[in-house]
Parts: structure tokens; C-alpha cells; sequence
């Protein structure tokens, strides 16, 4: 016997509540509230498992064996591979790459291992078109195109792939749920079932989550703490750049980053990212910095632009960090470089928009900042590092050794970081290290000998 139950779920945040609201209590946003219909078993059956607690000696402690995707930046993001029987969570707007991106790779699993993609949204001649512009060379690979999940289910069942792959999780529905599909409730219903399914059968599988830029359609977000690994395709529609994001994961490190560049003939991973921030020319109002993404270190451009203001409240807009930073960057020029920016507007821009959250970018904004003010170029050839405290002092960063080496690797010849007590002696052979306490100190090493 099985009773309707209606609850009203907020397709924003994804919190339940018995009754209609116009604003959702948990998170804020209006109209986010839809009644969901849920099938509810009204008799309990006991479950009875033959399995026990065990202690962790009888544990096997196995390596885990992963399988790589072909693309060692999409490997990386994943830390080392796919994990068989895990289940990855890959979201994005639509139309970054998606489904491009895991058609490429699932071609490339597919010359090891028995891989299927279902395809939900779009047909098998749609597929195939996308297939012969990838240039693939696999003829193994099994396309299944369905939408109901009970037949989707069936059919991995059937193939028992070490790989699967749902092309999306908003496309596809449970004919028991009434929900229409892409719902909360459909989300999360489909996706816990295909999680067992992984689960008990040790398929990977990888499931393809529309998100949107202002969480509309925010489905798979409720779904991150039920998955493995959580992966954000990322970039805008016009740079042909795509950044892979590790928000979870499991297996491995979180926030690594994998980068890519759209072509006509699919994605190509570019594996050395630093080359494509900066740009080696001596501007006033560049600098470089170097900043820490993951486990990998990034040299990445950071722009200002400094005009006197003809607006009461001057400008301030920033893209690739935030604009609460460059308030506080600002605050500290003024009080600490004696600078008086409040009659300016004040523009700042990373290298191809790339999103830097490594607090040590500070200082090359600073020095940006100034740099354009004054019209003078920073010292030739020069990478800066530093976290700004706000009574002026540049504070130490993590990972400094690694943004050192990335700083020489790239033919930079002198790098500016936070004075430490630590012993920079070994790679005083390959750049030339300049360590300062305050934005004072960098100021005047930077612009003003
Ligand atoms: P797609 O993978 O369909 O996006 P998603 O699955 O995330 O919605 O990618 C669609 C875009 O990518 C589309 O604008 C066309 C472009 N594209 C290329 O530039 N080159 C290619 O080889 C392919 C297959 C797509
Ligand atoms: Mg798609």
C-alpha cells in the first residue's frame, strides 16, 4: 500500500516544509517554493543484513586502483583517475562543455574498459554528430539514449560497464514520482538510486548536473553531500578557456583546477596554465603574481586602472577577485602608502578573468594599483607575493616555495615576498629574491628607484 504526500520544497536550498511560503525560510530567495508530491511506503519491512562490524586490521588495505580519463588535467581535478565504484558529480551551465568534455573522455576510457554514456537530453544522431567532430577513434563505446531511470538502470545493469555516464541528472526521471523532472525531489530520488546501483555493482559512474550563474536551477547543489567528488566545469562563452574545479572530493585534494581550451574539434587540456594569465610585457599598471590553486601554482596577470573620478561615489569594479578585497587593499594604500585614492575610480582585472582566491594576490594589486596612479611601470621582470595585513604589513603565504619555483620557471627575474625567517638560500641561484615587512618597502623597491 503506498499513500501521496505533498511537501513543499524550496528548489533553491532544497529545505522541506509542510506548507506554501512566498520567501523560503532557510535561504531567502523568493518564489523558490514548489509542491512536490512524494510516494510514501505506509508498511515498514524490516531489513535483515548479513553484514558485521569489523575491526580495521581485517581491513585489506589495497592501493585503490583508478583509470585515468585520457585528459591528465581532468585526472588531477579527480585526484589520479576515476575511482571505480565512486560516483562523480560533474555541474556547470549549460553549454560550457559538458557533455564534450565526458563524450572525449569516454572515448578514451573506452579503448580499456567497457564504458556506456546515456544520454538524456539529447538524440543518438545528435551524439554521433558530436562524436565524428571529436575525432575519436573508439568503437567500443555504448550509447544508450532514455530518459526514464528505471530503463536507464536496467540497461547498466545489462552492460555492467566499469563506466557509466548520465548526461543529465535533470533530464532524467523516476515514472514513480510525480515530480516533473529536474525537481528537487526528482534529483535527489534519481541520483540516490543510481548511487546504489554504483555502489553494490562497482560501476564509476559520472552524473552531469546543470547549474546555473544565479542558482536557479540549483538541483544538483543539494545533491553534493550524496556523491564522492563534486567537479564544476567553469569559463564564460567568450573565451574559449574552460576551467575544470574540484569542490569535493573524497579521494583526493580539493580546489585543484584543470585547464582547457575550446576548440573546433573539442577540448584540448593545456598543461602549462601560467603562459595563458600573463603577458611579459612592462606596463605601468601589471604585475605579476603568483598564486596557489589546489596543489598547483599559477602565474597569473593582475591589471588596474586608476582615472580620476567624475562620479560623488568613485568607481570601484574588480573581475577575478573580490571586490571586498579591493576595498580593503584601497584602505590600506591610503592609511599605509599615504595615497589618497577616494577622488578615483579604480578598475582591477586578473589575467583572462581567472578567478584567484589565494589571499597572497594583495600585494600585486597594491602595486598594481600604484603603479597605474603614478603612471610608472613596476621594476622589469618582477612577480609579487604577499598577504596584506591591514596595519600594513605583508604577511607570509602558503606554499611559497612552489610559487618560487613556478616565478623561475617562467624566466621571471625577481620576485617579492613576505620577509620570512625561513632560509630562501637554495633558490637565490635562480631569481633574485627581494623580501620586504611592509607595502611601504614594496612600493618603494617596486617603483620608486
Ligand atoms: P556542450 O558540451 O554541449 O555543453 P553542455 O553539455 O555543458 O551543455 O558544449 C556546447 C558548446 O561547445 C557549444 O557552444 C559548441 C561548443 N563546441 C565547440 O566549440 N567545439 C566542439 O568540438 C564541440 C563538440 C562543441
Ligand atoms: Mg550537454
Amino acid at each position: 500500500m503506498s499513500s501521496k504526500l505533498s511537501t513543499f520544497i524550496c528548489q533553491n536550498c532544497g529545505t522541506e516544509t509542510s506548507q506554501y511560503f512566498g520567501k523560503c525560510l532557510n535561504c531567502n530567495s523568493w518564489n523558490s517554493i514548489v509542491e512536490e508530491i512524494k510516494s510514501k511506503s505506509s508498511t515498514y519491512k524490516g531489513i535483515k543484513s548479513s553484514k558485521k562490524a569489523i575491526p580495521f586490521h581485517e581491513i585489506s588495505s589495497q592501493k585503490i586502483s583508478r583509470f585515468t580519463t585520457g585528459f591528465k588535467e581532468f585526472d588531477r581535478v579527480l585526484g589520479g583517475g576515476i575511482v571505480p565504484g565512486s560516483v562523480v558529480l560533474l555541474g556547470g551551465e549549460p553549454g560550457i562543455g559538458k557533455s564534450t568534455i565526458v563524450l572525449q573522455s569516454a572515448g578514451k576510457i573506452s579503448l580499456n574498459e567497457k564504458v556506456l554514456y546515456v544520454t538524456a537530453e539529447e538524440s543518438l544522431e545528435q551524439v554521433k554528430i558530436r562524436w565524428e567532430r571529436l575525432n575519436q577513434n573508439s568503437i567500443d563505446l555504448k550509447i544508450f539514449a532514455e530518459t526514464n531511470l528505471s530503463l536507464i538502470i536496467e540497461e547498466i545493469k545489462r552492460v555492467n560497464p566499469s563506466f557509466a555516464i548520465i548526461d543529465s541528472v535533470q533530464a532524467i526521471h523516476n515514472h514513480e514520482m510525480e515530480s516533473s523532472p529536474g525537481s528537487v525531489s526528482q534529483v535527489r530520488a534519481c541520483s540516490s538510486e543510481l548511487q546504489n546501483l554504483a555502489k553494490n555493482n562497482n560501476i564509476a559512474l559520472l552524473v552531469i548536473g546543470h547549474v546555473t550563474k544565479d542558482g536557479a536551477l540549483a538541483g544538483p547543489k543539494t545533491l553534493e553531500h550524496l556523491v564522492d567528488v563534486v567537479i564544476n566545469f567553469e569559463g564564460d562563452n567568450i573565451s574559449s578557456h574552460r576551467l575544470l574545479r574540484g569542490i569535493k572530493n573524497r579521494f583526493g585534494s580539493t580546489f585543484e583546477i584543470g585547464i582547457f581550451e575550446m576548440l573546433e574539434e573539442g577540448l584540448r587540456e593545456i598543461n602549462n596554465p601560467s603562459s595563458i594569465f600573463t603577458n611579459k610585457e612592462n606596463i605601468s599598471g601589471v604585475t605579476t603574481t603568483i598564486t596557489n590553486e589546489g596543489t598547483r601554482p599559477f602565474a597569473v596577470d593582475i591589471q588596474a586602472l586608476v582615472n580620476k573620478s567624475f562620479y560623488s561615489n568613485p568607481r570601484r569594479t574588480t573581475t577575478g577577485i573580490s571586490i571586498n578585497r579591493l576595498h580593503q587593499i584601497l584602505a590600506v594604500i591610503e592609511k599605509h602608502v599615504g595615497i589618497k585614492l577616494s577622488e578615483f575610480d579604480c578598475y582591477v582585472a586578473t589575467g583572462g578573468g581567472f578567478e584567484i582566491n589565494d589571499p597572497s594576490s594583495d600585494l600585486g594589486v597594491a602595486i598594481s594599483i600604484i603603479s597605474s596612479l603614478k603612471n610608472i611601470p613596476p621594476v622589469g621582470s618582477s612577480s609579487f607575493i604577499g598577504e596584506l595585513g591591514l596595519s600594513g604589513q605583508v604577511r607570509k603565504s602558503n606554499n611559497l616555495r612552489t610559487k618560487i619555483e613556478e616565478a623561475a620557471r617562467l624566466g621571471i627575474k625577481n620576485i617579492v615576498v613576505p620577509r620570512l625567517e625561513e632560509d630562501l638560500n637554495n633558490f637565490k641561484n635562480l631569481i633574485n629574491i627581494k623580501e620586504i615587512s611592509n607595502i611601504k618597502e614594496a612600493v618603494n623597491y617596486a617603483l620608486l628607484q
